[in-house]
């Protein structure tokens, strides 16, 4: 649907185009009783609810169990799917039930590694949160758990299905941006939620949440709430505002513009300036990553709100992706007479470059001038949420066998990026991907 006065109510020069959601567009079809597919989830805190509501958007799913370390978050969990479910604080009783298909994976993130591999190798499929891995280390052992036993993995980081990202990504293969140099993209916020300074609920002690169980592998520690619930904040559990956001960027841009690789280097500032809580990551990091074709600079901040923004820049063109609206922008590549340095030579020289110039590019006749294109605009539906269409992807693969759109290697490749990020803010120094060994390198 084109809609050329939308783009003047959205304050944007040019046309309008709404893209159509995957779950509208998607052909509905009896499906056979084996094509049910029945999971479960372990994690049921914000995001194990927020997945299980948009997974179960999907046709033919069925949620059946729950685990959480947090008996608040299992109330919770039933809430929103239902008293049928079932609910265990230790998940391995749902790897040992033959009735459940696939376990989506909604913990912290130092637990991701341990979940996906005991899952694979249960013959569960799995759909584990962003970003994939807590250590590069996790994230080859990841790789190698969904390849030795052939399952499907997916992880969580949603852009990878956007509409908004795949019509981004048309674009940019229709080479409608020339060559492409240079890409930034950033996610900034000002407030304690968005610092990741959670309430506590009131009911949390020793009784209500497993405390040791959260820990794992994780260093141990006595029992803490600021741990348990604000665990984005410690780099035991989690990798700060890399592995917390420049993750998502970082799947859009692989989207946009089909790399699947560890970037070369990466060389990243921050620091922690404003929320100095307990925590030990920053809360502003800006990092350039090299790229082959192209340089990536990603910045989160936590001490000012701007709308996300990821742009693409090419000689031909601009994309840019603003709170999901895409707009594609020409850029004005009309043959012009140099207008600079012709000023530092004698006058007579000047005037002849420039009348020679003209005789070269005579000014189109009248009524033939071509204007130059407008910007084009693309616009998801206002209620669009593109972790249904990544959940529609999942239940296909899981259904058909067919590779993930977002499988643990390209989980992987993104994560590394995060990592690499992080080493270069805690070494002061330049990281480099070396893939003979699978690590980073100062
Ligand atoms: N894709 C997205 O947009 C998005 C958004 C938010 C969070 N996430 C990701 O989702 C994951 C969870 O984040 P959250 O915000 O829901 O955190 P949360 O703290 O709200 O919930 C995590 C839950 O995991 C439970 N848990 C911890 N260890 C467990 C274990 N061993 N077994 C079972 N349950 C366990 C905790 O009890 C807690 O309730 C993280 O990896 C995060 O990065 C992704």
């Amino acid at each position: 649907m084109r809609a050329g006065a939308g783009a003047a109510a959205l304050g944007m020069a040019g046309s309008v185009t709404y893209l159509t959601p995957r779950l509208l567009s998607a052909t509905p079809r009896a499906a056979a009783p084996g094509d049910r597919v029945r999971f479960a989830s372990i994690g049921a805190g914000v995001r194990g609810c927020e997945i299980m509501r948009a997974a179960l958007t999907c046709p033919n799913v069925e949620v059946v169990a729950v685990c959480d370390l947090y008996d608040g978050r299992l109330v919770a969990a039933q809430e929103t799917a239902g008293k049928q479910l079932s609910t265990t604080k230790d998940y391995r009783t749902i790897l040992d039930r033959k009735d459940i298909d696939a376990v989506l994976a909604a913990v912290p993130d130092h637990w991701h590694r341990k979940i996906v591999d005991d899952a694979c190798s249960a013959g569960k499929d799995a759909y584990c949160e962003k970003p994939m891995s807590h250590t590069v280390e996790d994230g080859v052992a990841m790789v190698e758990a969904m390849q030795k036993h052939k399952r499907i993995v997916q992880v969580g980081s949603q852009a990878r299905s956007s509409i908004v990202y795949a019509k981004a990504r048309e674009i940019y293969a229709s080479g409608y941006l020339g060559q492409v140099t240079a890409i930034e993209a950033w996610i900034d916020r000002n407030d304690a939620s968005g610092a990741w300074v959670y309430p506590i609920p009131p009911d949390a002690n020793e009784k209500t949440v497993d405390w040791e169980r959260f820990l794992g592998s994780a260093p141990k520690r006595p029992f803490d709430l600021k741990r348990f619930f604000r665990w984005r904040c410690f780099k035991d559990y989690g990798e700060g505002l890399p592995g917390d956001l420049f993750v998502h960027l970082l799947t859009g841009i692989f989207t946009i513009t089909g790399i699947n690789q560890p970037p070369i280097r990466a060389c990243s500032m921050g620091g922690l300036f404003r929320w100095k809580d307990e925590r030990d990551v920053a809360d502003v990091a800006w990092t350039l990553f090299e790229y082959p074709d192209f340089r990536v600079s990603l910045r989160c901040n936590q001490n000012n709100e701007s709308p996300s923004v990821t742009r693409v820049f090419g000689t031909e063109g601009t994309l840019e992706i603003k709170n999901d609206i895409l707009t594609a922008t020409p850029q004005n590549t009309s043959p012009r007479p140099e207008g600079y340095s012709i000023y530092g030579w004698p006058e007579k020289l000047r005037k002849e470059y420039l009348a020679e110039w003209q005789k070269e590019h005579p000014a189109p006749a009248p009524g033939k001038f071509a204007l130059s294109a407008e910007a084009e605009v693309f616009k998801a539906p206002d209620n669009y949420d593109y972790t249904q269409d990544h959940f529609l992807n999942f239940f296909e693969s899981v259904r058909t066998r067919k590779p993930s759109v977002e499988d643990a290697v390209f989980g992987n490749h993104t994560a590394i990026a995060c990592h690499m990020a992080n080493y270069s803010l805690d070494h002061k120094t330049m990281a480099a991907w070396d893939s003979a060994s699978n690590t980073i390198k100062g």
